[in-house]
């Protein structure tokens, strides 16, 4: 073994003085030796290599692609910047990790922590990006990024492996829990920053610097791209791009923005209404109100599409309330897809090392729900995000004013709330052994 301490390998992301943390650091490593150990067993496999990846080249450049590592990988290191590294994984025996640790003047070599949780593995540092060697590993099957693969014996991404290993990470340990709860806390200030640059009428740009200097998180270290838009751009619901001048008059902010600590993202969504824009206000209420309701209904055995289902319900009902649609019952509202065209998305998806994270799916979406991602009855330990949406984005509604039910939608009450694009409310919440703990109002109102 090659153990790295007494060298500078300080930059792993959160490295704590936290005993606690990572106490349960090490029951969560030990867990997963359990349930990693039990997926090669049923698959009659002796060893799994899985590894990092690395960021691809971009062609005739000498510039990578932004890089985020591979989730098996990060589940088990929590390190999600780390290229070129590997982990060996068998039953019975002490993981090998093997850590990219170039001697390179042009960038800042990794950086192991002094953290317990690396006294259960055997450690070494590699200095070409190349694969280990491996001895006598009997049936190996090797995880990752294709192209990280070639060339590798063992089989690749064998996909009934892959699928239980993606089980192993659905229900989370408490030490993820917690980086959970911690990757909440850490991103309230920044959501508290934005409404205040918001509110002092600085452009999307400025809004997005609010939001980075509050976390001291790097964009390119967040668990996604954070969407910041104001007016219009909150009905874009990938919003990608930052305006540098404040628009003439700011009338809606809606922000969607995380934190990533030790591999774990969060995922949290807040609209905020500008001065004057009292009916903007009060849909923003109605929905707050609505999201808090379907966050208060996660607990064991509720089915996700169900709670998608009861979000449409409750939309169709603030629809009629702000009289945005009448003359029409709640159910035909759902089934006439009106609710759809003012949330098309899912109601929301698990939460882990990716923000949508895997195995939320193991059937697939109701057909008129084809972007829910999950379709999990909730058990203990899973972390969901329950994220409500209503929009107004001019191509869905066009159409549904050209439809036969068009009559039924309020023409002149869309055009005055199209400029303020539309309103998401997005929480991180666990479910408990009873009833549920939502991560992100701990810290967020
Ligand atoms: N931030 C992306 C999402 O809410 O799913
Ligand atoms: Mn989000
Ligand atoms: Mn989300």
């Amino acid at each position: 073994m090659v153990r790295c301490g007494g060298g500078k390998f300080t930059r792993f992301e959160g490295a704590v003085n936290n005993e606690n943390l990572q106490s349960l650091q090490c029951d969560h490593i030990d867990i997963l030796q359990q349930r990693y150990s039990q997926a090669l067993e049923a698959h009659q496999y002796d060893a799994l290599l899985i590894s990092s990846g690395a960021a691809p080249m971009r062609y005739a450049d000498d510039q990578a692609y932004p890089y985020q590592g591979f989730g098996p990988f990060v589940h088990w290191t929590g390190w999600p910047q780390l290229e070129h590294s590997w982990l060996l994984v068998r039953p019975n025996a002490r993981p090998t990790l093997w850590v990219y640790a170039p001697d390179d003047f042009w960038h800042a070599r990794a950086e192991l922590p002094d953290d317990p949780w690396l006294e259960a593995m055997d450690i070494y540092l590699t200095s070409t990006p190349g694969t280990p060697t491996l001895d006598h590993c009997g049936r190996l099957a090797v995880v990752g990024d294709p192209v990280t693969l070639a060339g590798i014996a063992g089989d690749h991404n064998p996909p009934q492996l892959l699928a239980n290993l993606e089980e192993a990470r659905v229900r989370k340990t408490p030490y993820e829990v917690q980086c959970l709860d911690i990757a909440n806390a850490r991103a309230a200030p920044g959501h508290r920053a934005a409404i205040g640059a918001f509110h002092n009428g600085g452009s999307e740009f400025d809004i997005r610097l609010a939001y980075q200097a509050a976390t001291r998180q790097p964009e390119p270290l967040a668990p996604y791209p954070s969407i910041v838009g104001l007016n219009e751009h909150a009905a874009i619901l990938h919003y990608q791009q930052a305006d540098n001048a404040p628009p003439e008059r700011s009338r809606s902010l809606l922000i969607d923005a995380g934190y990533r600590y030790r591999g774990y993202g969060s995922d949290i969504t807040r609209t905020t209404a500008g001065v004057g824009q009292g009916r903007f206000q009060a849909l923003v209420a109605g929905l707050e109100s609505l999201q808090r309701r379907l966050c208060e209904a996660v607990s064991p055995g509720t089915a996700f599409v169900e709670l998608h289902r009861i979000a449409h319900l409750g939309l169709a009902a603030l629809l009629q309330a702000a009289d945005l649609v009448h003359g029409l019952d709640e159910e035909t509202l759902v089934a006439e897809g009106i609710t759809r065209a003012f949330f098309p998305h899912g109601l929301g998806h698990l939460l882990g090392v990716q923000v949508h994270d895997v195995a939320g799916k193991p059937t697939p979406p109701p057909p008129d729900a084809p972007f829910l991602r999950c379709t999990r009855t909730l058990e203990p330990g899973m972390v969901v995000t329950v994220e409500p949406g209503l929009y107004f984005i001019p191509a869905l509604l066009q159409s549904l004013l050209q439809d036969g039910l068009g009559g039924h939608l309020n023409r002149p009450l869309l055009d005055e709330l199209m400029p303020c694009g539309g309103v998401r409310i997005e929480d991180n919440v666990l479910v408990c052994e009873s009833g549920h703990r939502n991560l992100t109002r701990a810290h967020l109102p």
